[in-house]
């Protein structure tokens, strides 16, 4: 009849407002609480019973019933009353932890009034709900101040976008004014060098729009399987053509077993170039800038090192920042481009400089991109 008594309970459907949780099913507590009890009842009935042997036989028969009757009874109050003070808060809390877990934070328990261990439980839970809903509305504040930031600049990129777009047209229309009026001029008239200043400036200008439009809204990489070689020989051409005046020269050398790589050429070539013109305006005696490729594992390493001055300690931490600039007409954008273009890659870009002897940039490119599919 304990039994039962104790089976019932176990499957009394829970509380109409709380979720449906599933639950292990293990030896009922109450069961075992009420077994020593019963125990105890059992061995004083034994004693009774013994004693009663010594009464006449028809006493001793009501003595044995009344008392086993009354075993019984008080086995029952004692799961009775064990329920109602016990299990009833345990159901209750994992009903609340259900619920809590399902993401409700308004959760809490009603026997957290009671004065004893299981309303210390009850507080202690209450609390934490309350200190975890806290946290987690910090959280979203925090997401949402981060989120309406991003969008902050995402705005200031379009603003500058527009502006540099506005800018290149009329620009275009002064460069080519300075061109018209240039060639008109007599070849000894001193206009001829401010014309020139003009034109230079009009460059430079030209080539800072250039780069923040870059910057402002960059473009995802049109990804094709070619190979890297080429794309850096393009480069180097390029800058060949800006570092023959210095008298230096521009060495490139490609390691075996390239396969052909998973890139965007017209980008590397832009990051690499970059990189070039930047070891050429940092050399500032005649000398040799080295750039290889070289196979590692599943990557390819392209090193552009050069013996020019050097990079401060100070000034390592800032040179991919957009805008850090130690040139007078430098826009301080081609390594945060070059950086952003390689990243997209899925690859990364390191340096290494020692002040007076030179700098090493070091692209890494994996042969193929993970999940690759053309964007
Ligand atoms: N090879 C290099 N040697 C020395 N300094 C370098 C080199 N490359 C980059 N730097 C430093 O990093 C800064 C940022 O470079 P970059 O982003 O290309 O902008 P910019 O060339 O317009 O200044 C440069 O102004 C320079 O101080
Ligand atoms: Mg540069």
């Amino acid at each position: 009849m304990t039994a039962a008594t104790t089976i019932e309970l176990q499957t009394a459907p829970a509380d109409a407002t709380t979720v449906p949780v599933t639950r292990k099913r293990h030896i009922n507590w109450a069961l075992k609480a009420v077994l020593p009890i019963a125990a105890i009842l059992l061995n004083g009935l034994l004693l009774f019973i013994l004693v009663s042997a010594s009464l006449s036989a028809g006493e001793g028969h009501i003595v044995i019933t009344i008392a086993t009757a009354g075993a019984f009874l008080i086995c029952i109050a004692v799961i009775m009353v064990l329920a109602v003070s016990v299990r009833r808060p345990m159901m209750e809390l994992q009903d609340k932890i259900a619920r809590l877990s399902l993401g409700d934070m308004d959760v809490s328990v009603s026997f957290a009034n009671r004065n004893d261990e299981i309303g210390d439980l009850g507080r202690d839970f209450n609390d934490m709900v309350a200190q975890l809903k806290a946290s987690r509305e910090e959280i979203q504040r925090l997401h949402q101040t981060q989120m309406s930031r991003a969008e902050h600049f995402a705005t200031l990129g379009e603003l500058a976008a527009g502006l540099a777009h506005e800018i290149r047209n009329p620009l275009a229309g002064i460069a080519g004014v300075i061109e018209i009026v240039s060639r008109d001029l007599p070849p000894n008239s001193p206009a001829r060098s401010v014309i020139k200043d003009a034109k230079e400036e009009a460059m430079q200008i030209n080539r800072i729009l250039t780069d923040l439009l870059e910057t402002a809204r960059p473009k995802p990489p049109s990804f094709q399987v070619k190979d890297l070689g080429s794309t850096a020989e393009h480069a180097v051409l390029f800058a060949r053509q800006q570092a023959v005046t210095k008298r230096i020269m521009i060495e490139l050398e490609k390691g075996e077993n390239i396969p052909p790589i998973d890139h965007d050429p017209n980008q590397i070539n832009q990051v690499l170039l970059n990189l070039l013109l930047n070891a050429i305006q940092a050399m500032e005696k005649p000398g040799s800038i080295f750039i290889t490729l070289r196979r590692d594992k599943d990557a390819v390493l392209i090193t552009v090192a050069d013996q020019g001055r050097g990079i401060p300690p100070e000034n390592l931490p800032n040179i991919f920042r957009p805008f850090f600039t130690t040139k007078g007409h430098g826009t301080g954008l081609g390594l945060s481009l070059a950086r952003r273009i390689v990243e997209s890659h899925g690859g990364t870009i390191t340096v290494r400089s020692q002040v007076g002897k030179g700098t090493q940039f070091v692209l890494r490119l994996p042969i193929a991109r993970n999940g690759a599919s053309s964007s």
